[in-house]
């Protein structure tokens, strides 16, 4: 059959509304020029601080039209891809290659292996051959624990994956359908089997919460696999050589499930650690994983996740196959990205964890503007151009020859003891890897500069978003998680900017213009904290000062004012609630937008600063995803958590009670100590009284924490008294 004659697998449609969204770009474009044309042409001609006090909200301004026209561009283009699972299973069946799949965890305590199996189990039951399946998983923790978890994983999988194909499991998280699933109760058949292997689960689950909890593996278990001598010369976690073991030969014809179908491989590998090198975090850790699986299986394809991210669509390497099958544009993909999902949040997304226009708005953009960029989890590579490799056409895959090209030989045994070395501390020494090879080293969001690097090699990427959401992941459960999370991807990107990989400098002439700029809304997150915080202070304290910093309600001048606020609050809103979204859920994103530009991204500012100026080293603070009861309580309930002093909560506190003070005090004078005309006040400062309102309406939460609540969560007396006196300082400061 010639070329032409093929229906292609995937299908690239441009997004609906397009045209109504440039409209609406068009006129915001227009009323920001009316106010740039109302701050050159009203500049205050008296007073020191009134000039400063201009100067600086229009500097403000410029940077945030600027950044408006960047997440423009990001926006200008989306696309949404549809995938033929049909037309791959007739055309390819046989042929489907392989995919080795890796799940990285780094600490047994934050990252509980019950967890992770979970997760393991999802990936291992896709709908795929299972022969062709592989699983990887590497623990940065080098923990008993989570070996021992593992294995009770790779007895369990063998009536799991029976399960799954009987009753059509979705999703394959064994805790996540067990969680949610309502008993068989109509099929008195197969009612019991359900039951069983269930009650199978809930066993093994408890054995490894009771192992867990004791914290080291009894005799009895220890003798079950050779794998647990290993522990027996582990010093410490950051100590000990390479540890791995192969759970399961998918190749060894024994492997196979209650029904005699095929099992997966299933590896275990903690990479060596010595005090002495640097293990360059979860970078490293797949650097290692990509070499070893080289040598075990081999796979052309790879798909990495975190050890949170279960499966939640059994279809995804197939839909996976889809991209890299195509006949036509199959050969240029290097990655297809996946959107982090998560499954604890609730409803209104009190900390506006969930990504949704970034998911929803932003990756598609990027998509259509040439490719989105890699988030590190729930991500399917070639391995070709994750190990540097520039795209050719020469690189293109013959279905039929590559299962048999990456046939291994060597028994389980020897590869285990042969491969160890790929994971040691010192392989990398004089090699590539980190710089033109896997993943790149020495930033904290590596995984954006390895996906620009590898489209700025000629590969394309894909964004996909299926119905059914492929991955499901746990978002942070705390405002101080959030804040911190957001603070190391602030940071890490400005980083980036910063850097030889700038995506302006080293996506030159090598990516579109188009998608360099994209990349910059992201990278640029940091940036925003500065100005921000002008515009939440600076215009109240001149409210309370006296100082009018925008037009007249009755002046014509008001209406871009009005009208680019208004309009882009609006599309905002509009965004959210289409994609999904609940007005609640706006209202706390809006919160948490002041927030973490307040907090997170100033802090990542100063610190690249710092960095750069060499004045500060780097470090990776992990953020624990599992929490004390009394906190999941007050998550479930949809309050925000406080509960902790930290610099960033005296900034919040403070930035809250000085809109309050500010409000109140302005308001004291006009009634009170100036018997002037409210009418003509409102007219002058009406702006500036709507600002200071509305940023009080947002910190509502706040005041709760700081002056009403009784539970643990609320903000601790110290912070209340250190912000009180901060504000009433400013502001005293500002009448002065
Ligand atoms: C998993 O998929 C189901 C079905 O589409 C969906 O309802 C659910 O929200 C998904 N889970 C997550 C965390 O996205």
């Amino acid at each position: 059959m010639e070329k032409h004659d093929y229906l292609p697998l995937f299908e690239t449609t441009p997004v609906k509304g397009r045209l109504l969204f440039r409209l609406y770009a068009a006129s915001v474009f227009l009323g920001i020029c009316f106010i740039c044309a109302f701050r050159v042409s009203h500049f205050p001609t008296e007073g020191k601080v009134e000039r400063w006090g201009w100067i600086g909200l229009f500097v403000a301004e410029l940077w945030f039209s600027f950044y408006g026209f960047l997440t423009i561009v990001v926006r200008w283009n989306p696309v949404s891809r549809r995938t033929f699972k049909g037309r791959l299973s007739h055309r390819y069946e046989k042929n489907l290659p392989g995919v080795d799949i890796f799940i990285c965890t780094a600490d047994p305590t934050a990252e509980p292996p019950s967890l992770v199996i979970n997760t393991a189990l999802s990936l291992m039951a896709y709908d795929y051959p299972p022969e062709k399946l592989n699983i990887y998983l590497s623990d940065d923790g080098g923990s008993e624990l989570t070996f021992y978890a593992m294995l009770e994983a790779s007895r369990f999988c063998k009536i799991w994956l029976p399960f799954c194909r009987k009753f059509k499991v979705e999703p394959r998280s064994p805790a996540a359908y067990f969680g949610s699933a309502v008993e068989p109760l109509d099929d008195p058949l197969n009612y019991k089997e359900w039951l069983s292997v269930r009650e199978s689960f809930e066993d093994m689950m408890m054995r490894i919460h009771t192992t867990t909890k004791l914290g080291k593996i009894s005799e009895d278990i220890r003798k079950q696999h050779k794998g647990f001598r290993e522990w027996d010369v582990v010093s410490s976690r950051r100590d000990h050589q390479t540890i791995l073991q192969i759970l399961i030969d998918g190749r060894d014809p024994g492997a196979v499930d209650i029904q005699g179908e095929h099992l997966p491989t299933l590896v275990y590998l903690a990479r060596e650690k010595k005090p002495q090198y640097h293990h360059n975090f979860k970078a490293g850790a797949m650097n290692a994983l990509i070499r070893v699986s080289s040598k075990i299986s081999n796979c052309p394809f790879i798909m990495n996740v975190d050890y949170d991210m279960y499966s939640n669509n059994s279809e995804c390497v197939r839909d996976a196959m889809c991209f890299f099958m195509d006949e036509e544009k199959g050969h240029e993909i290097a990655y297809i990205q996946h959107p982090q999902h998560f499954h604890n949040l609730k409803k209104n997304d009190i900390y506006a964890s969930s990504l949704l226009v970034e998911h929803e708005v932003e990756l598609p953009g990027m998509d259509g503007n040439g490719g989105p960029c890699y988030i590190g989890s729930g991500c399917f590579h070639r391995r070709d151009a994750l190990c540097g490799k520039k795209y050719s056409k020469e690189l293109k895959l013959n279905w039929e020859e590559v299962n048999d090209k990456t046939k291994i030989e060597e028994s389980a045994i020897v590869l285990e003891e042969t491969c160890k070395v790929l994971a040691s501390c010192t392989y990398e020494q004089n090699k590539q890897w980190g710089k033109e090879m896997g993943l790149k080293y020495g930033f904290p969001v590596e995984d954006i500069i390895t996906g620009l690097s590898i489209q700025c090699k000629g590969w394309r990427s894909v964004y996909t978003n299926p119905e059914r959401k492929g991955f499901a992941g746990l978002g942070p459960t705390t405002l101080l998680q959030s804040l911190i999370q957001q603070k190391r991807w602030s940071e890490g990107h400005l980083q980036i900017v910063l850097s030889k990989y700038c995506p302006l400098l080293h996506g030159h002439k090598k990516i579109p213009l188009k998608l360099q700029l994209s990349y910059c809304p992201f990278n640029m997150w940091a940036a925003n904290g500065l100005p921000t915080l002008y515009i939440v202070v600076v215009p109240a304290l001149c409210l309370l000062r006296g100082i009018s910093l925008f037009p007249k309600i009755s002046s014509p001048w008001v209406t871009p004012f009005v009208y680019v606020a208004f309009a882009h609050r609006a599309y905002s809103l509009g965004e959210f609630l289409w994609f999904g979204g609940t007005l609640k859920g706006w209202c706390n994103l809006q919160r948490i937008w002041v927030f973490k530009r307040t907090t997170s991204y100033l802090f990542g500012f100063f610190d690249t600063i710092l960095k750069l100026l060499g004045l500060s080293e780097q470090a990776f603070a992990l953020t624990a995803k599992v929490a004390d009861e009394d906190v999941s309580e007050r998550y479930e309930q949809e309050v925000m958590e406080f509960g902790a002093s930290s610099p960033m909560f005296s900034i919040i506190a403070t930035l809250a009670l000085l809109n309050l003070l500010c409000l109140m005090g302005s308001t004291l004078k006009t009634v009170i100590i100036k018997d002037t005309n409210m009418a003509e006040v409102f007219d002058q400062f009406g702006l500036q009284i709507l600002s200071c309102c509305l940023l009080v309406i947002i910190n509502l939460p706040v005041y709760q924490a700081l002056f009403f609540r009784r539970d643990n969560g609320r903000l601790p007396p110290s912070t209340t008294y250190q912000s009180m006196v901060t504000a009433l300082l400013a502001c005293a400061i500002a009448v002065c």
